[in-house]
């Protein structure tokens, strides 16, 4: 696998092309140079105060995403968790009722918009440690993994806006929310 540890991830923008591929199944995940992986992606995420982060947003075509929830300056609303890696997730469910809300994306810095996520799913995964595992998250958690797991299929969230919706600035945000975002 070409990755390395070494070397800080750097964020892709929006308009890179390897932003819209359909990323790869992960076949090894004891693989040290993947496990090496997945910390450095938990670590860029953190630094760029992401909720949740994919490896196609550093490049990387592999379906693995982070989920690190945890209330900063960016989502001072996000519930608290434990940074879990989601390796070849599936959604096995999804609920008709959907919820609108605000969202951002490292890859789409400056920005924001409320985009509408089933308000609840069923989903099955493989953890770092190879254990597949089943969970049923609702609201927030179920948007994060909505979202994050649209990039593994290499759609963006401007993509699911409703129509008539755009993305606002920072700075309208602020305005219509009253809450300051770095970026
Ligand atoms: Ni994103």
């Amino acid at each position: 696998m070409d990755v390395e540890p070494t070397k800080p991830l750097s964020l892709l923008d929006r308009g890179d092309e390897r932003l819209t591929l359909k990323a790869g199944r992960i076949l090894d995940i004891a693989d040290p140079d993947f496990q090496a992986f997945i910390d450095e992606l938990i670590r860029c995420g953190r630094e760029n105060l992401g909720v949740g982060i994919a490896a196609p947003q550093v490049g990387k075509s592999l379906r693995l995403f982070i989920m690190a929830s945890q209330p900063n300056t960016r989502y001072p609303d996000a519930p608290a968790m434990e940074p879990t890696a989601v390796i070849n997730p599936e959604i096995l469910r999804i609920s008709e009722e959907k919820e609108t809300g605000w969202e951002g994306c490292l890859s789409v810095p400056g920005f924001r918009a409320k985009v509408p996520r089933h308000l609840e799913i069923d989903v099955a995964f493989t953890d770092r440690h190879g254990q597949n595992r089943t969970e049923r998250f609702n609201g927030f958690m179920a948007r994060l993994f909505q979202h994050e797991f649209d990039h593994l299929e290499g759609i963006l969230y401007p993509e699911r806006l409703d129509k008539g919706e755009a993305l606002i600035t920072l700075e309208e945000f602020t305005a219509q929310t009253g809450i300051v975002v770095p970026r």
